[in-house]
């Protein structure tokens, strides 16, 4: 989601600093990035001029202090707590007081990482969605000791490209996935009972429900190992049994199944 965030932010005149661990993953990121802003020119959305301009405010690195002159910083790692935190505690140390420190994360509690940091005050949700260039929402949510001030830069800074935002307070899933990772779930199970194949409850939901992509194809879409985990967050923060991750989705991701990004989920993307 990292890639689709930083050529929102390039495409309305920001510029971006893009961190990874991986160098191949930052080329590769680098590359999406510039065919988006490439597209956003064939369908009118950016001039040629400022395709030009947008491209050159791109930096990528592969170090974590090239950061530290940020006035925003937006952490789009993987839906693992200490993961996050490790890099949150690396930041804190390395940016300046008033820096803004925003998660992307899709459902671990926002207080818990603000307090990793000294900057609690300073820390908020920006929860895009995917496709992050299409999507208009983004949940920004405050954890127990983020200030108005905060929220509302939050606000404008999702409003300054092009986003809808809306306040969800810190509760597992937010309000995003608290709704739909259920109905993922669900069609999981029904795949694993036999109910009927994935194409089969696909269309019952884009057909009769006028869902534009079906559960399982979106499963495939955000990823199933994003999908478990958020499933692991809802069952462990509300300790309720109807948030129990279907056994089908735990069997696929530890078949190395994690939907498009890795060829193979509910269906085959070998060839795409
Ligand atoms: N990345 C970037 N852009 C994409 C894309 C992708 N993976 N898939 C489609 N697009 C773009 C297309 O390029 C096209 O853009 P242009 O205007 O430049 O042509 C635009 O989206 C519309 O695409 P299409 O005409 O090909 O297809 P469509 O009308 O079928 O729409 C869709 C595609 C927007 C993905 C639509 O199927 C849709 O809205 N699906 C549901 C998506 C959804 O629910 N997202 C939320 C997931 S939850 C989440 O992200 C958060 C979380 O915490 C898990």
């Amino acid at each position: 989601m990292g890639r689709g965030i930083a050529q929102v932010f390039l495409r309305h005149g920001f510029a971006v600093t893009l961190q990874d661990v991986s160098g191949e993953a930052l080329e590769r990121g680098a590359e999406a990035i510039l065919r988006g802003l490439d597209r956003d020119v064939e369908k009118g959305r950016l001039s040629e001029q400022a395709r030009t301009e947008a491209g050159s405010r791109l930096k990528t690195t592969a170090e974590l202090s090239d950061l530290s002159p940020a006035g925003l910083l937006i952490e789009a790692v993987s839906e693992n707590f200490e993961a996050k935190a490790s890099v949150f505690r690396a930041l804190d140390a390395l940016c300046p007081e008033g820096t803004i420190f925003a998660s992307n994360t899709s459902s671990i509690s926002i207080t818990r990482l603000a307090a990793t940091t000294r900057r609690a005050p300073r820390f908020v949700g920006l929860h895009f969605f995917n496709p992050v260039p299409v999507m208009k929402l983004v949940e920004v949510v405050p954890g127990l000791e983020t200030t108005e001030q905060t929220l509302e830069d939050a606000d404008r800074i999702a409003q300054s490209v092009g986003k809808t935002p809306v306040r969800v307070e810190d509760s597992p899933g937010f309000i995003s996935n608290r709704l739909l990772m259920p109905m993922i779930n669900e069609a999981a199970f029904a795949v694993l009972e036999g109910v009927a194949e994935p194409a089969g409850v696909d269309s019952v939901m884009k057909l009769g429900m006028n869902h534009p992509m079906g559960p399982l194809e979106l499963a495939d879409l955000i990823g199933l190992d994003v999908c478990l985990d958020i499933m692991r967050v809802l069952y462990e923060g509300f300790h309720d049994s109807k948030y129990r991750p279907c056994p089908l989705l735990e069997k696929m991701v530890n078949a190395g199944w994690r939907g498009r990004k890795s060829g193979k989920g509910f269906y085959d993307y070998a060839n795409q």
